[in-house]
């Protein structure tokens, strides 16, 4: 068992890149284990909750609501959940969120991990602490910023992921290649979605690369002053375009990366906006839409990222060199 540990401001979080579900016994007590998952994973997997507390979640976003947490907080004094009992949340970014932010109320906190089951969870939404619901149409409003006791990655949660969940996930590995590691970038343009599908030691591999990018970028800034923002490239259209179309959240950053890519190209002399469309588009996402550029820009300026007149935009200098650019809001009309 390979464990790595990670320590930020207050706590440190343990790390396993490798590991079934069912050595969970070798990392936590499981007696004061109680699982969170969602429908979806539940019946998929079941075995894998045999013999313990679980609470099973409606599956999604529309889900990610105060009644919920209160539902599992009832659910939670039913099992007599103590002090010491640990949540341990297993899904995609919805269901860690929840965990993360039901552990940090109940009791005014008790211990928390995750099993990530997405590729999108496994890179970026199970990491960095930030755990929070919805309210209403404002995303992620309240919340708290609190790290997980560890992360186990069980890459067999992924044989029943769609393909479009892959490609989900490979939107905030290309972003993570954009703004942080050009060499990354490189490798994911000489291989394809059908290599990391089909070769585990390397899919483990890009896992770990990109995990350890967000966990590294979180730990020199854990409660987004500066550097963290740079995570955002691509998600402050993209987020506007989540809000307002059918798109996925890797669909909607893809477009966001590539019109942030065009303005980089605008504003700073960006040279290799053609490679990151590419290399979008080899992963199977798009990099356009035909969308109302009036209601966009509206949602847009409601944006958390928003200050003043301006918006904080990152922007790319070059590959794998992200920088914060802050943008007048009419200049940006004009370049969206
Ligand atoms: N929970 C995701 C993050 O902290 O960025």
């Amino acid at each position: 068992m390979r464990k790595q540990t990670f320590k930020f401001s207050k706590s440190a979080t343990d790390i396993f890149f490798d590991l079934s579900i069912t050595k969970l016994k070798e990392i936590v007590d499981v007696k004061k284990v109680i699982f969170i998952t969602d429908e979806n994973i539940f019946t998929q997997h079941q075995k894998k909750f045999k013999g313990f507390n679980t609470i099973v979640l409606k599956p999604g976003e529309a889900f990610k609501l105060q009644s919920t947490i209160d539902s599992i907080i009832l659910q939670l004094l039913e099992f007599e959940a103590d002090r010491s009992s640990i949540l341990v949340g297993v899904g995609g970014g919805v269901v860690t969120d929840i965990t993360g932010y039901a552990a940090s109320i109940y009791l005014r906190g008790i211990q928390f991990g995750f099993i990530p089951t997405s590729l999108l969870a496994m890179v970026d939404a199970s990491i960095g602490g930030k755990n929070g619901i919805n309210v209403e149409l404002y995303k992620n409003i309240i919340g708290v910023t609190k790290q997980p006791s560890f992360i186990l990655y069980d890459i067999s949660f992924l044989h029943t992921l769609p393909e479009s969940e892959w490609q989900n996930g490979f939107a905030e590995i290309i972003k993570h290649a954009c703004i942080k590691d050009a060499t990354m970038f490189k490798l994911l343009q000489a291989n394809s979605l059908k290599y990391y599908q089909s070769k585990k030691k390397e899919l483990i591999t890009l896992i770990e690369r990109n995990a350890k990018i967000k966990l590294k970028v979180v730990q020199a800034d854990e409660f987004e002053k500066a550097e963290r923002k740079l995570l955002n490239f691509g998600h402050t259209l993209g987020h506007a375009l989540e809000n307002q179309y059918e798109l996925s959240h890797g669909q909607a950053i893809s477009i966001g990366m590539n019109y942030a890519s065009e303005i980089s190209e605008q504003l700073l002399g960006f040279k290799q906006n053609d490679a990151v469309n590419s290399l979008l588009h080899r992963y199977g996402l798009p990099t356009n839409v035909s969308y109302n550029k009036r209601k966009v820009f509206e949602i847009l300026k409601m944006d958390k990222k928003k200050a003043a007149s301006e918006i904080n935009y990152i922007l790319l200098e070059k590959i794998g060199k992200a920088i914060m650019l802050p943008i007048p809001l009419a200049d940006l009309e004009n370049l969206l």
